[in-house]
């Protein structure tokens, strides 16, 4: 495979000398986006010796979804990123259709990549089949590729994003797959050696146990625990949109359980949206050598007007969420900025007042923090308008492809308000965190924030400095 290797270092080279242009101005300065080309999943997110590794589902040929290869960042802390070597390109009769989304373990001591291999039979959709691939890295930091799981009996050929880790000596998968009625399911396998793997049965999905009809698919599922919960993470597709929730084209939510790994046997309870933008989608997480359990997501969602987004014209399209510390209480999920992110933070302001009066701020990379008492406005360069009242809080764009306006909700008493934005993203954080809402905006000139309404706020405002990206 010398001439795999030859590429892998060519598009190195390549990756390391490239520079956006200045009239790019909606390329993320401190989230991590594509070089060029489409990305989308979150893969492999790991910290390993070390060292955090963020793979990434990467079409560097075209802003589409044909090609899927595994991109690389590192980071020792999770603010400056560097540019690694492509990990895995779809180059052999098991993966040859693309090396779909998956995980990373340490297995004494080597990064081992778990990741599905997707073959087409045929021209539609439907006419696939996927395996289910290990790849170690060796000594030259090469992966070492190896088909482990094959088509599965009773499911389709969507069967995908392998989720892998470690339980008293035993490595437990969760795998996305479809029953031949086209039901959504997460399968439970196991495996002493991350090689012979047992499937265990379906631990959720649409129709199990207690869970209603709730779509084809479910896409991208975690398992983890966290404060004494075993808490599934899964996206699916094929839900009907309410009048308040579900409202993007997939669904990225979570439940809460209790995992008895003696039986295979998981209890939950009902599924809840993660994020109530317009796009969040296939996040992944990861546990510290410290104990926190970060998760990013795909600021993108599929399907759902992608191509209408002004960053074609540059050759690059979606971005990375900016990674989340994730925390329970109550019963419920808090997703916080990972603490790191403050070191971004240059020229405070703090400013109090009456919304209507307090001043018009430049946010093209920014932090705000606001305490909120009573109803107000926020105008994002006349993109993007978020109204909080008593009810929660709207979040309203204008729709790229259509004359019409896309709303999002989160109903709630809100209390407090800290929002990260980026050129063209902004991931709002409630009440510390107990509801997130992350979208895309495309504003036409550098943008600018404007408060309107008679709450009285206070607010700690930030500009953001860039990573560094090498
Ligand atoms: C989710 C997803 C995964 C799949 C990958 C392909 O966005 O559809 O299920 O592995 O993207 O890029």
């Amino acid at each position: 495979m010398k001439e795999v290797q030859l590429l892998k270092q060519t598009l190195r080279n390549i990756m390391a000398n490239h520079h956006h242009p200045p009239d790019d101005i909606h390329r993320p300065q401190w989230h991590l986006s594509p070089l060029v080309g489409l990305m989308n999943d979150p893969n492999g997110f790991i910290q390993f010796h070390g060292k955090y590794h963020l793979f990434y589902q990467w079409n560097p040929l075209d802003c589409d979804h044909s090609t899927k290869l595994w991109g690389h960042w590192s980071s020792s802390n999770l603010v400056d990123w560097n540019n690694e070597t492509v990990a895995l390109l779809p180059c052999q009769s098991f993966d040859i259709n693309g090396c779909f989304s998956g995980s990373a373990v340490n297995d004494n001591g080597q990064l081992v990549l778990i990741y599905t291999g997707n073959v087409m039979l045929g021209k539609t959709e439907a006419e696939r089949t996927a395996w289910q691939c290990i790849a170690r890295q060796d000594s030259h930091g090469e992966f070492i590729k190896q088909p482990v799981i094959g088509q599965l009996a009773g499911y389709t050929g969507h069967i995908r994003d392998p989720k892998v880790w470690k339980h008293n000596n035993i490595w437990y998968m969760v795998l996305a797959a479809q029953d031949l009625q086209l039901q959504g399911k997460v399968l439970l396998l196991k495996s002493p050696n991350l090689e012979d793997w047992e499937l265990l049965g379906e631990i959720a999905g649409s129709t199990v146990g207690d869970t209603p009809a709730f779509g084809y698919m479910w896409e991208c599922p975690d398992l983890f625990h966290l404060d004494g919960y075993d808490i599934l993470i899964n996206c699916p597709q094929g839900v009907k949109a309410e009048a308040r929730r579900y409202l993007n084209q997939y669904q990225c939510g979570y439940v809460l359980g209790q995992l008895d790994y003696a039986t295979g046997n998981y209890s939950h309870q009902s599924f809840v949206e993660l994020d109530y933008g317009h796009e969040f989608y296939a996040p992944q997480t990861t546990l510290t050598t410290d104990g926190r359990r970060l998760l990013v997501g795909w600021m993108g969602m599929p399907d759902q007007d992608e191509f209408s987004q002004p960053t074609l014209k540059f050759g690059w399209l979606h971005m990375m969420s900016a990674p989340r510390e994730l925390s329970l209480k109550d019963g419920k999920l808090y997703q916080t900025p990972a603490r790191e992110l403050q070191t971004l933070r240059q020229h405070h302001q703090h400013l109090t007042g009456c919304a209507d009066t307090l001043n018009t701020l430049d946010v093209p990379s920014a932090e705000l923090i606001i305490q909120v008492n009573g109803n107000f406005q926020i105008c994002i360069a006349n993109t993007l308008w978020l109204q909080c009242d008593t009810q929660g809080i709207t979040l309203t764009r204008q729709s790229l492809s259509r004359d019409e306006n896309e709303v999002r909700y989160w109903d709630g008493k809100v209390e407090q308000l800290q929002i990260l934005l980026d050129h063209s993203s902004v991931e709002i954080f409630i009440n510390q965190g107990l509801g997130v809402m992350t979208s895309r905006y495309f504003p036409k000139n550098t943008p600018q924030l404007i408060f309107s309404g008679d709450a009285n706020l206070e607010v700690d405002y930030w500009q953001l400095n860039a990573m560094s990206l090498t």
